[in-house]
């Protein structure tokens, strides 16, 4: 009988797996993938859909669609704000976790992984430590060994529950920075020097060597000059380069991906290329906060097609690029949107003048948009020889 059992489970396994690479179908109805949700076909690449999670919205009981489809389109969550330095130690010495436990038990219930963001950047501080600091109260090395507790405390809390660990973000100027020679910016980089980098990464890794230790950051999504001195993405790689070269615990580069419709962007072979360079170095990368966003402009706000239209292609169009990239490199094993709705969205709120939006994949009333579907298409028309299945990352050293 047990034998039997399993022999049965063993044919039914073979047969899904024949279904996923052949013409699934399932009871005499045809297979339809553009019915599958997205994390179950990102699922068949091995690769991890995510999104960033607006807890409000997610507790909102007069919004259950924002519940649903966080728990069903996505197969990855990242908490937009509720593990950030202000929100869990608002108070010095007093942590306040629930929140992110909240939506690390969301994850758990719907089976996903969970993107631990963020533990070193220089925004959404507490006050009471960038006011230290400015009074003098607070001196370097003190600030050092705060920051060495505060890793510590936040990775040991969610030890075991975080999958990829956004350890340092944003830590390198843009060329429109003074001066624009590309340098370590920020409040840490300022009162710590660029060491803390290094320091970041191996405190995390003393405290969970389980959790992939990512380096996060934006405009990195395609080489430029390859002057570091001017190109984002080859500055980040050269650190990336020399950090593994000290033997620092690095795992990944998180690639934000936040583009815009009114910019040149890219194509799929360039921010291909940016990923392989990245994979060569032994790391894995990640797509961890891709939203296109749009400007407002009157014809847009006044329902004008002829102004809505371009601009919903160029977001879809952008939005495939990555997706595209991500699959053509085995090693991009998540790609996670910053927000799925223009109703609950970072941008309009953030980016005023011009003001820009509609920047996510369905509008304020969760209609699927452009960009879904095409997300979906690049997930389903793609495949082996030239998509291979993922492959796993083990942390580093
Ligand atoms: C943004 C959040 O979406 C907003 O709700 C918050 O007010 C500001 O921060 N890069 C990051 C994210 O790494 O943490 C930022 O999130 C967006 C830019």
């Amino acid at each position: 009988m047990r034998l039997r059992r399993w022999i049965a489970a063993g044919a039914a396994a073979a047969a899904t797996l024949a279904a996923l690479t052949v013409t699934p179908a399932t009871a005499g109805r045809p297979y339809d993938p553009t019915a599958q949700s997205l994390r179950d076909l990102a699922k068949r690449h091995g690769l991890y859909l995510g999104t960033a999670v607006d807890t409000a919205a997610l507790a909102d009981a007069a919004d259950p669609r924002y519940r649903e489809l966080a728990g069903s389109e996505f197969s990855t969550v990242t908490a937009e704000n509720e593990m950030k330095w202000e929100s869990l130690e608002p108070t010095r010495g007093t942590y306040n976790w629930a929140p992110a436990d909240q939506l690390v038990a969301f994850a758990t219930a719907h089976h996903q992984r969970v993107r631990g963001h963020v533990l070193v950047w220089h925004n959404q501080l507490p006050a009471w430590l960038t006011a230290g600091v400015a009074d003098g109260s607070i001196g370097t090395t003190e600030l050092r060994q705060i920051l060495r507790d505060h890793i510590t405390a936040v990775v040991t809390h969610f030890k075991g529950r975080i999958w990829q660990w956004d350890v340092v973000n944003e830590a390198v100027s843009d060329p429109w920075d003074t001066p624009a020679t590309l340098h370590y910016k920020g409040f840490w980089a300022e009162h710590l020097g660029p060491g803390y980098v290094a320091d970041a990464f191996r405190w995390a890794r003393a405290a969970d060597p389980k959790a992939l230790l990512f380096y996060n950051d934006y405009n990195i999504e395609a080489f430029g000059s390859g002057n570091p001195a001017n190109d984002k993405t080859q500055f980040v790689y050269e650190m990336a380069r020399d950090l593994r070269a000290q033997g620092v615990p690095i795992d990944g580069i998180g690639s934000q991906g936040h583009l815009g419709t009114q910019y040149g962007n890219f194509d799929t072979f360039g921010v291909s290329e940016a990923l392989k360079k990245f994979a060569g170095l032994g790391l894995a990368t990640a797509f961890t906060e891709v939203d296109v966003r749009s400007q407002l402009t009157e014809g847009v706000r006044a329902g004008d097609s002829a102004e809505i239209n371009p601009r919903l292609q160029a977001s879809a169009a952008n939005f495939s690029v990555l997706m595209r990239a991500c699959l053509s490199s085995p090693h991009c094993l998540s790609f996670t949107l910053w927000g799925f709705t223009d109703k609950h969205s970072w941008v309009p709120g953030w980016f005023t003048d011009p003001p820009e939006g509609v920047a996510t994949v369905y509008d304020e009333n969760y209609r699927p948009k452009l960009a879904y579907q095409e997300l979906k298409a690049d997930l389903i028309y793609s495949g082996p020889p030239f998509v291979l299945p993922r492959v796993p990352q083990q942390p580093r050293r």
